[in-house]
């Protein structure tokens, strides 16, 4: 039955829609047919597809007729507009933008951390032909700097608990789409050369600059809407929306556009439950599908954006005690007593963590969450 349905990327030109494209085909993502939609500025764009050429087509309510499943990533207004429309036609979004990600009826999914949010009890669902049980209606792909972080979270929250996290992203042009990536290109060429060209995309120079995240600050918390994100879809994801505040993971964090290409990198301080030792946290992170530890103090080898790009896999990396907690001096001391400092049990540990905001942060999972629908 996989091998009957006709799937489509709504976006197709954009660059999560490109690396979509890719996905589905280096996972051969079961399908009889795919089709491609865009602005009506990109009707009729070829792009490559598995050896051949596919045309992309103008997106319209109409046109979601006949497709089992959308990968929907052409931004928040398009998905609240047409999501009626695909419901009608027994067609599944999985979204992209962040148009339905806090809706309690709509499952809010990384794969490898809450898979079971796919099959839950909700309000909003299809019966289809491919699919012996009704599926949800829409399902809502977390933010890029959400998914990235709970990787590497995720595995410790279950091993030891999470009483507190402080996060601090780097994160990428790219991260706002083929229009960010191009700013900071020609940014960085026209500084090059002297110049210096008024920024369009963002509100600060990009080139040889680093600013706060480019989305709104709500006046009444201080947070930006990522910042926001990053809080608040965590809680979902968990499962901690109805828990008392001091059972849940208290998380605040501070987002920051950098001028890398692709990936976003974080670095997270983080208190745990109980207490575990280095070696302990590099075990429960390697042992997670779908990160890899990289973590070699003595050549100084940690994650980067650029080992980070082209990867499915989240790296993670300077897996240290917390310094506010053990003081260098104390620390070394224990360090000694104990032939290193990987035996240290303690609460506190930081972390630096990259992935590509492109495949993980986006499209990777969109795929992997059509991959657990059509199981
Ligand atoms: N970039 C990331 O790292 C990232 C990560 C996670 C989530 N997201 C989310 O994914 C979505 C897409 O992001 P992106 O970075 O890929 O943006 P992008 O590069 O700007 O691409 C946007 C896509 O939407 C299409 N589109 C725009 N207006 C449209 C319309 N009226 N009808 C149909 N299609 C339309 C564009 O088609 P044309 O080429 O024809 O204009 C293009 O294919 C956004 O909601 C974003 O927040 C992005």
């Amino acid at each position: 039955m996989p091998n009957q349905l006709t799937i489509a990327i709504a976006g197709a030109t954009g660059a999560v829609g490109r690396e979509m494209l890719t996905c589905l085909e280096k996972r051969r993502f079961p399908h009889a047919r795919l089709r491609l939609f865009a602005s009506a500025r990109s009707a009729g764009t070829a792009l490559p597809f598995a050896g051949c050429e596919l045309t992309v087509e103008a997106l319209t309510a109409d046109a979601l007729a006949g497709i089992d499943i959308a990968l929907f990533s052409a931004g928040s207004s398009i998905t609240r507009d047409l999501a009626p429309a695909a419901a009608r036609h027994n067609c599944v979004i999985i979204d992209n933008s962040s148009a339905f990600r806090m809706d309690p009826s709509v499952p809010l999914v990384v794969p490898e951390v809450n898979p079971a949010a796919l099959v839950a009890p909700t309000n909003k669902v299809l019966s289809v032909k491919w699919s012996a049980q009704p599926v949800p209606a829409i399902v809502a792909n977390p933010n890029c700097s959400t998914i990235i972080l709970l990787m590497a979270l995720t595995p410790l929250r279950t091993a030891f608990g999470i009483e507190r996290a402080v996060v601090s992203t780097y994160q990428a042009a790219s991260g706002a789409g083929a229009k960010g990536m191009d700013e900071l290109e020609e940014q960085t060429r026209a500084d090059l050369r002297g110049e210096r060209p008024a920024p369009k995309v963002f509100h600060e120079p990009y080139a040889f600059n680093l600013f706060s995240h480019n989305t709104a600050i709500d006046p009444l918390t201080g947070l930006n809407v990522e910042e926001t994100k990053v809080i608040l879809e965590t809680r979902k994801i968990w499962g901690e929306e109805s828990l008392p505040p001091a059972q849940r993971a208290a998380i605040t964090a501070t987002c920051i556009r950098v001028p890398v290409r692709r990936a976003h990198a974080e670095s997270v301080n983080i208190t745990l439950r109980r207490e575990a030792t280095a070696r302990q946290v590099r075990e429960a992170l390697a042992a997670f599908p779908g990160v890899q530890v990289v973590d070699d103090r003595d050549t100084n080898n940690f994650p980067t954006p650029l080992k980070a790009s082209g990867k499915d896999e989240v790296l993670v990396g300077r897996i240290r005690p917390d310094a506010s907690l053990l003081a260098p001096d104390e620390l070394a001391r224990l360090a000694r007593d104990r032939g290193g400092l990987d035996d240290i049990p303690c609460r506190g540990f930081d972390l630096f963590i990259c992935g590509d905001q492109l495949l993980k942060g986006a499209a990777l999972n969109a795929v992997q969450i059509a991959e657990l629908l059509i199981k």
